[in-house]
């Protein structure tokens, strides 16, 4: 219909998307093969059946087993460039991506394998086809503010050589128990280390660890926050900061944070003038990319056009490209 070629022609930006997230179950084969992996499942079938969510943890639990198959520098390209595919496909010019290299370092991956292999698809997506990308290194709080620093030092040697891409730092993985005062310390270092910072919060965790990750972590984006609104006070702040929320539509959905699309808080929060963005968090295990999260919210929320627009133009303004970057996607 109408409002599906509408959405599907505008321009976008992705501005949550864990590049691990993006693989999909014939990849995942694909690579076990590749690399001799044994897998638990018989099929690409069995595997998807098995997504089937109940909270953040049950998802992780099969994230963090997905991510296993990743094993070399080409196994993170070949994932990198089928999402930058998916991204195209959906209209996306630009794309700041969140990657774990503790996921893959636990399991004694060189993090020089990680980096190379993503920045090798972004770089190719840049250069061939103008799409621009940041890529955001991302903490998992379910380990230690230790563990972080530890691999803040093992990414440091590599700035220089990922100058062009590697700018943010994030934190993602378990929210509940693990609050923003946990990572206060390695935060505080990366930003003067010159990092641009973000950090999940609100997604299942409660409204006091979004404003702890505005107050102790000073972040310059909210990944998620949908959880702000049982805070009045906070929904105020996050309005008069113009402060962004990365929200995801369909990952909220599988992960139960709403039991159904036409009680998402997505439009509340827009029309309150909360500076909402929708991205996709990990769409090969969530069911959409960026359209159909767009078109999901569009349907159950009934959005106009404008608002829409209003829901892009959002995400070019959250993005941590130049003033000049932004003038173009515009
Ligand atoms: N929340 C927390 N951690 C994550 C997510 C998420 O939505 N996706 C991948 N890691
Ligand atoms: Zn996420």
């Amino acid at each position: 219909d109408a409002m599906r070629s509408f959405i599907e022609g505008l321009p976008k930006t992705e501005l949550h998307l864990h590049i691990e997230g993006t693989l999909e179950p014939e990849l995942l084969f694909a690579l076990a093969q590749r690399n001799k992996i044994a897998l638990p499942y018989d099929s690409v079938e069995s595997l998807r059946a098995a997504y089937a969510f109940t909270d953040l943890q049950s998802f992780l639990d099969l994230y963090y087993a997905g991510a296993n198959v990743l094993r070399t520098e080409q196994d993170f390209y070949d994932m990198t460039a089928a999402y930058i595919a998916q991204a195209r496909a959906d209209q996306v010019r630009h794309a700041e991506i969140f990657f774990d290299p503790q996921t893959h370092t636990e399991r004694g991956i060189a993090i020089e394998v990680v980096f190379a292999g993503i920045a090798c698809a972004l770089r190719q997506a840049r250069d061939d086809h103008g799409f621009t990308s940041v890529m955001i290194m991302s903490f998992l709080r379910h380990l230690s503010e230790e563990d972080a620093f530890v691999t803040l030092e093992q990414a440091l040697p590599l700035r220089k050589d990922y100058a062009d891409l590697w700018t943010g730092i994030g934190l993602d993985s378990s929210e509940r128990g693990n609050p923003p005062e946990k990572f206060q310390r390695v935060f505080a270092r990366c930003r003067e280390l010159g990092f641009r910072v973000v950090a999940h919060a609100g997604e299942e965790g409660p409204a006091a660890y979004v404003s702890d990750a505005l107050d102790l972590l000073q972040v310059e984006r909210v990944d998620h926050g949908v959880c702000s609104e049982e805070d009045p006070a906070l929904i105020e702040r996050l309005i008069a900061l113009r402060m962004p929320l990365t929200v995801c539509p369909l990952s909220n959905l599988k992960l139960c944070v709403v039991d159904d699309m036409a009680q998402h808080n997505l439009a509340r929060l827009l029309r309150a003038g909360v500076a909402v963005t929708v991205n996709s968090d990990d769409p090969a295990y969530f069911g959409g990319y960026m359209n159909a999260n767009y078109l999901a919210v569009a349907s159950a929320l009934a959005l106009s056009r404008e608002e829409i627009v209003q829901l892009a133009r959002n995400g070019i303004a959250a993005s941590f490209i130049s003033v000049t970057g932004k003038k173009k996607l515009e």
